[in-house]
């Protein structure tokens, strides 16, 4: 270029399109602004450097930075004034820190003043290149609260549903108890009143058998003395007859014909034996009758004798001793004794007791089977067991099994005064008799005596 030669200014002017971007990107700024003014959130963007690269006024005021702090525009001691203040300086510090992170973060802070601001992060991109960070501060002080009153409510609620649960839990299974308490209750109120009826049937029954007792022993007593006379005169005729027979060859003709035919017709022969025979089955027959009513009496009114201390086990010993011949071929017998402490008893009767009840586990045995006796003992009771292996008691007959003269056995073979017997002795020990029988199975008789006897019956 030569010297002196003109000099060409070219005055650069900014063509339309180049202001119309310019305006589009302050359009957009003002937008971005009024933005990030509105939001109720703060918010704070780092650039890439780590230096503040704007902030919006709710995030100056949710932190009260100071004017001077804003007005020195000094972003380190505005990020260590922010980062003082909460809990987690340690971790917000390191947000801070990460710009260049990709990753979204969201966490909880709580600043000292006790409020909780949840802070979220994500990193800010151009070009795919990420160029800074911006932060989002949203104050939860209140939602926490809210949140954290109602987990204690529920926490409250599910305590007192689960107090009530335990409480109602508790209450049932005390009504379980009572009506199991009840029930009991019943069930020996039930027993009681059986007791009740049983024995009042059986005093009723006591009295009749006694009546009946008395009525048949007047007339037994003289046909008892009668047939003693008349065996004796029957005796002494026989030997009249004897004597007779000796000088009957002495007689006419006529005479001796006359009795010999006479003999003939009534057989003398069978008579004379016969008539002994019938007498004495008689005699026999009326021992029977006078031993039932002997029974009979005692069922009402067990004959008094005195009261002794006995031991009952050496009483069922020598009992099963006296029955021995009828048990040995029919069962087994087993003793589980306890060694209970002697009573004060009538001993005798109470071996009747034993007897009877021997004599009817031997007949409920049909072919061979056991019986076993046991004792034990209580503070103020004692018991005897009877137990047979036999065929039991039908339900319908449990009832009645102690009234007189039942007998489910063939005519001839019981009279139905055992059970009865036993009952009228042991009542009059204050005692009870309970039996447990299953058909088919076999049955027990436990008989309960008190150690001293308190009636006076
Ligand atoms: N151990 C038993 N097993 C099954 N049934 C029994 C037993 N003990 C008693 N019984 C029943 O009770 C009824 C009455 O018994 P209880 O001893 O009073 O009279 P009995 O044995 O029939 O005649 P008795 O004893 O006068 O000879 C019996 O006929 C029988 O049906
Ligand atoms: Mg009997």
């Amino acid at each position: 270029m030569q010297e002196g030669a003109p000099l060409l200014l070219v005055r650069v002017v900014p063509s339309q399109k180049e202001h119309a971007a310019e305006d589009a990107l302050a359009h957009t700024l003002s937008q971005l602004r009024a933005t990030l003014e509105s939001t109720s959130n703060g918010i704070l963007v780092i650039n890439w450097q780590g230096k503040v690269d704007s902030m919006n006024r709710v995030f100056g005021k949710m932190w009260a930075l100071p004017d001077d702090l804003l007005n020195l525009q000094d972003d380190g001691r505005i990020l260590d004034f922010v980062v003082a203040q909460v809990r987690e300086s340690a971790q917000l510090r390191e947000r801070l820190n990460a710009i260049v992170d990709d990753s979204e973060t969201r966490d909880l802070l709580h600043h000292q003043d006790g409020r909780v601001f949840e802070v979220s992060s994500r990193a800010q991109y151009l070009n795919e290149q990420i160029i800074g960070r911006v932060f989002g501060f949203q104050d939860i002080t209140e939602r926490t609260r809210v949140e954290q009153a109602l987990r204690e409510s529920r926490d409250f609620l599910e305590e007192r549903v689960l107090d009530r649960t335990a409480d109602l839990h508790a209450a049932n299974q005390k009504l379980e108890q009572e009506k199991e308490l009840q029930a009991m209750l019943i069930k020996k109120l039930e027993e009681a009143q059986n007791q009740l009826l049983q024995s009042e049937r059986m005093a009723s029954i006591g009295q009749l058998a006694a009546g009946v007792a008395h009525e048949i022993n007047n007339p037994v007593g003289f046909v008892n003395s009668n047939l003693g006379s008349l065996q004796r005169y029957v005796k002494d005729l026989l030997h009249l007859l004897e004597t007779y027979e000796q000088t009957e060859n002495a007689l006419p003709p006529a005479a001796l014909q006359q009795v010999r035919q006479v003999k003939q017709d009534i057989d003398i022969v069978f008579l004379q034996s016969d008539v002994t025979d019938l007498l004495n089955e008689s005699m026999e027959g009326l021992k029977r009758v006078t031993r039932i009513v002997q029974d009979l009496k005692n069922f009402s009114h067990v004959d008094e004798s005195e009261r002794q201390l006995a031991d009952l086990e050496a009483g069922l010993e020598s009992t099963l001793r006296v029955v021995w011949n009828e048990l040995k071929y029919k069962a087994d017998v087993i003793k589980e004794f306890a060694g209970i402490a002697p009573i004060e008893c009538f001993p005798f009767q109470l071996n009747q007791v034993f007897m009877n009840l021997l004599i009817n586990a031997a007949h409920a045995i049909e072919k061979h089977g056991t019986i076993t006796l046991r004792t034990g003992e209580s503070d103020s009771e004692v018991w005897v067991e009877v137990q047979d292996s036999g065929k039991g008691i039908q339900p319908e007959h449990l009832g009645r099994i102690f009234e007189p003269f039942f007998t489910t056995k063939p005519v001839g073979e019981g009279t139905g005064l055992g059970l009865s017997l036993a009952y009228g002795i042991v009542k009059k020990h204050a005692g009870r008799i309970d039996v447990k029988s299953q058909w088919g199975q076999g049955s027990v008789f436990r008989v309960t005596l008190p150690r001293t006897i308190r009636t006076s019956r």
